[in-house]
């Protein structure tokens, strides 16, 4: 299956930088728990966890929407929930990608009956044309077109997510 670079790695780090900035001017000294949502969005937790300071925890749940297919089934599922508890906690939920938005809209509502003291998402990309639920996005990476991309934490059935730079398939 070919490839065609849609973001490349300088890119990619280039924006996170930028978006680093902006998180840790907003938040100032306040902790704040970093909501890791997996699989997906692992290397970028680590490479934006990594620009900010010791104010910042982190935790993991893990969601699935997906599937092995290339569109979402809009069932979402918890599969691993948090560890730790977010009452009255500044909550930061860091995703992959937002398409449809059912799962980020399902977390928002989820974590909000936990009484966290905020809740702020960073998305790295989003498709805006592709949102059937609306939910607010704090922070995002690159607004992207409406096609299946993979690469950095992004999977087509668990394939491409250790390439550096995200990528459409080709024939897509
Ligand atoms: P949503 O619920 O439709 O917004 O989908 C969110 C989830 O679907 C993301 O966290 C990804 O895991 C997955 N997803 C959406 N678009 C893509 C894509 O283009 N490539 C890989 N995974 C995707």
């Amino acid at each position: 299956m070919a490839l065609e670079i849609l973001l490349s790695e300088e890119q990619i780090q280039g924006r996170i930088d930028a978006l680093a900035e902006q998180i840790k001017a907003d938040y100032g000294e306040e902790p704040v728990l970093m909501v890791s949502v997996l699989k997906g969005s692992f290397y970028f937790l680590a490479d934006l966890s990594r620009r900010l300071g010791h104010n910042f925890t982190m935790d993991f749940v893990q969601v699935s929407s997906y599937g092995d297919g290339k569109s979402s089934s809009g069932i979402v599922q918890i599969r691993k929930d948090l560890d730790l508890t977010i009452e009255d906690k500044h909550v930061l939920i860091v995703e992959d990608i937002v398409d449809t938005g059912a799962t980020l809209n399902h977390l928002r509502e989820l974590f909000g009956t936990r009484r966290p003291k905020s809740i702020k998402v960073v998305a790295l990309l989003s498709k805006t044309a592709a949102r059937t639920v609306k939910t607010p996005i704090e922070y995002v990476g690159f607004e992207i077109p409406s096609r299946f991309v993979v690469g950095y934490g992004l999977d087509h059935a668990e394939r491409f997510r250790n390439l550096p730079y995200i990528a459409v398939l080709d024939g897509e």
